[in-house]
């Protein structure tokens, strides 16, 4: 491996159209080829990335920041204390580092009110964090409302999957869109089909082209991840000639991590 520089890369998409599970297949690809120092950020608020990966986490960075929200309203908080370094303490200790990777769920904030300056102090720990590993991956929610936020601003890569189906097709056409609006400089966007049949592979090139983001290939169906799902097994553990994983192998090859 010759690549030094240090890549953050978000795993967006319609939801159901298989983020979670690309991701984590990424990752397992990453794992096998010897890929050390990677964090895993699971961002999206109904979180699931945990059980796909088998790992058991107690805590989200959502329950710490609610936790300093609650102390900072209470005025528990002496003024002396800085916020970042609370904050930054409170997420370490819901880091799951694990042997071959590390975790983050960032889970979700509660009620109303404006959780601006919390949300800043978190922007600038994630980056700090992501500083400190070579590869940064993260599962994003649904929704687009993330790529507005500053918490993406240092997403180098985009990977957009999209399943064959016209709504997962629109959705990831809004989100290139949105992706040239958002202040956030991606060095590349790419286009994943999932659950596509190889001869639909013509269908994501054609589709890449139309929207302007570079075609990565398509994944198809496995039985073995609908099996494991079903089990509750971690994906981690798949066969390494299962056709899905052989797939995203050749695609992180292709993006040039491995
Ligand atoms: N290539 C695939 N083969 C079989 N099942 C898949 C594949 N990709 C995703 N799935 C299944 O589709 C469902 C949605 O996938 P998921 O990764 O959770 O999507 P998202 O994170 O985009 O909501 C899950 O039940 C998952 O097991
Ligand atoms: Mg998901």
């Amino acid at each position: 491996m010759s690549r030094s520089e240090k890549l953050v890369i978000a795993v967006a998409g319609k939801g159901g159209t298989g983020k979670t599970t690309i991701a984590a297949l990424i990752l397992r690809a990453l794992i096998d080829a010897g890929v050390k120092s990677i964090l895993v950020v699971d961002a999206d608020p109904d979180s699931n990335l945990p059980d796909v990966l088998g790992v058991k986490v107690e805590k989200t960075v959502g329950d710490v920041t609610n936790e300093l929200k609650r102390a900072i309203d209470k005025g528990e908080l002496p003024p002396t204390l800085s916020k970042k370094d609370l904050l930054e303490y409170k997420v370490f200790k819901v880091l799951k580092e694990l042997p071959t990777f590390d975790l983050l769920v960032m889970g979700r904030t509660e009620g109303e009110g404006c959780y601006c300056m919390v949300n800043d102090v978190l922007t600038e720990v994630v980056d700090t964090l992501s500083k400190n590993y070579a590869i940064t991956l993260m599962d994003m929610e649904a929704g687009l409302e993330h790529l507005s936020r500053r918490t993406d601003r240092d997403v180098d890569y985009l990977i957009i999957v999209t399943d064959p189906s016209k709504m997962g097709f629109q959705t990831a056409s809004r989100i290139k869109k949105l992706a040239g609006e958002v202040h956030i400089q991606f060095k590349r966007i790419f286009l994943v089909g999932n659950k596509f049949f190889p001869q639909q592979e013509e269908l994501l090139y054609k589709y890449a082209e139309e929207i302007g983001v570079e075609p990565l290939g398509v994944v198809p169906y496995d039985e073995n991840v609908f099996r494991y799902n079903l089990e509750g097994t971690s994906l981690l553990s798949l066969p390494s000639d299962s056709p899905a994983l052989m797939a995203v192998r050749e695609m992180v090859k292709k993006m040039g991590l491995i």
